[in-house]
């Protein structure tokens, strides 16, 4: 079947203008081999650089070399947002979370999905906190985590000279000391850097551990337990913001049913359509390109509140743009991004997986799979019947999305089954599997159609 022009548009690509000439005492001084290499327009037709390591176009007139140096940072879909105006949306968040460290003194635990915004967001309430001078220790966990070597980094990060026992103008203090200067050469335990919590004066620490789903060691979460409930029964200067998938974090706090109370779960909920609106807004203005009202209403309603996939196609849209010599991002763009999209999703899945994806696609079609797929995504991950029935929209399509969904939990393929005796709750076994059969379908939307955008909508 014949694509339509949406698809055939998006591959066609101008040449682009030859590359200078380089110096010819350069042809002359070298050998063949490395003459290849100090010219590159000999082999033009290979895939270049577009920008100098030092960040220069390779022509200064270049305004499609210009504005792709500026979309690396407008969308970043592989980095967190460090920048302010690339942060889109997220007030209500952030503001909670200010609230609640400042005047509440608690500590918080911020959960959700993969790619929903929690680093970004932290990279957010770090900047905040530093205005206001606390002193901010970012740290990122990692499989191999544990107490002693992070709370020994985060010690080496705050100066001695807010240590109550040493004033600013002793020795030690002047000498730029850090407080791990004072910790046991032996593992260290949550009460010894607690006590030195206690001595903490002048100034308020936040000690941010970001990535905490990672840590796999368990002794690590019982000494963060641990920590929290030292620092909770003395009023200390100190507090901890813990980042994270939902599941891990629950389980911290269920260590230390205790202190619940001195702790904030905050969720990071899917942005609204607003929201996403403003993430696109925000790099056009950075990246000095335009994205058609048409094409932004795909980007929003494939994105369906994720920052990582509107920040991925709005990448893939304006680079295709880019490439055509446009500053324009069209439809046709978001399509091509969705399928550049489609095939780095695909490297994140497993063959087997994949295997029973395209056996169930095949037997299915996309409709039902892709209405699971939006009710785990509208679930952070994990959903139930009534989170089915809301996206089902019909009462039939519910119930055969349902019986699809307890066919295969039942037989372990693709989604798993859990009761926590509030019902069943599901989730699908690769996380990166719903997102790939919500783009089929906006992929199928797209063909059928001919970028109607109505036809996209946010279901
Ligand atoms: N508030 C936001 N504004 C703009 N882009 C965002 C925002 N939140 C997240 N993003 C983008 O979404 C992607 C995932 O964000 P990240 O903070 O790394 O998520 P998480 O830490 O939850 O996995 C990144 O590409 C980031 O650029
Ligand atoms: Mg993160």
């Amino acid at each position: 079947m014949a694509l339509p022009n949406l698809f055939r548009s998006s591959n066609k690509r101008k040449a682009r203008p030859a590359p200078p000439e380089p110096a010819q005492k350069m042809r002359l001084a070298l050998p063949d081999m490395f003459q290849q290499a100090a010219n590159p327009s000999q082999a033009s037709d290979l895939p270049r650089f577009s920008a100098s390591a030092a960040d220069q176009p390779h022509r200064r007139d270049d305004r499609f070399g210009a504005a792709r140096m500026k979309l690396r940072n407008a969308y970043t879909p592989s980095q967190p947002v460090f920048d302010r105006r690339m942060f889109a949306g997220r007030l209500n968040v952030l503001k909670a979370a200010i609230r609640s460290i400042e005047d509440q003194r608690l500590h918080l635990v911020i959960y959700g999905e993969r790619g929903i915004g929690k680093t970004s967001l932290l990279h957010m309430l770090t900047a905040a906190a530093r205005e206001a001078r606390y002193i901010v220790v970012y740290s990122s966990c990692g499989a191999a985590s544990n107490f002693d070597e992070t709370f020994r980094a985060v010690a080496a990060d705050i100066p001695l000279l807010f240590h109550s026992d040493y004033s600013p103008t002793t020795e030690e203090a002047e000498t730029g000391t850090s407080l791990a200067s004072l910790l046991p050469t032996r593992k260290v335990l949550p009460r010894q850097f607690g006590d030195l919590c206690t001595k903490l004066t002048g100034t308020r620490v936040l000690i941010v551990l970001d990535e905490f789903d990672r840590a796999e060691s368990l002794e690590f979460r019982r000494d963060l337990a641990e920590l929290i409930k030292i620092l909770s029964d003395r009023s200390v200067r100190v507090q901890l913001v813990i980042a994270g998938v939902a599941a891990d974090l629950a389980e911290l706090v269920e260590h230390i049913p205790s202190v619940r109370r001195n702790i904030l779960a905050i969720p990071v909920p899917l942005m609204s359509a607003e929201e996403i609106g403003e993430l696109v807004t925000n790099g056009e203005r950075t990246a000095g390109i335009t994205i058609t009202p048409t094409a932004r209403d795909h980007v929003v309603a494939i994105s369906v509140g994720s920052p990582y996939i509107a920040s991925l196609l709005c990448h893939h849209a304006a680079l295709d743009a880019i490439d055509d010599q446009r500053l324009d991002v069209m439809p046709a763009d978001v399509a091509s991004a969705l399928e550049q999209a489609l095939g780095e999703l695909a490297t994140r899945i497993s063959k087997t997986t994949m295997g029973q994806v395209k056996r169930l696609v095949n037997e299915s079609g996309t409709e039902l799979l892709s209405l699971i797929a939006s009710a785990s995504l509208a679930g952070s991950g994990e959903f139930d019947s009534a989170l089915l029935d809301a996206k089902a929209g019909t009462p039939t399509r519910a119930a055969r999305c349902k019986s699809i969904v307890a066919e295969l939990a039942a037989q372990q393929i693709l989604i798993h089954e859990r009761d926590d005796g509030f019902g069943k709750r599901y989730a699908f076994i690769e996380d990166a599997v719903p997102t790939y059969l919500w783009f089929l379908a906006a992929r199928q939307t797209f063909r059928e159609d001919d970028v109607a955008p109505q036809r996209v909508r946010v279901r």
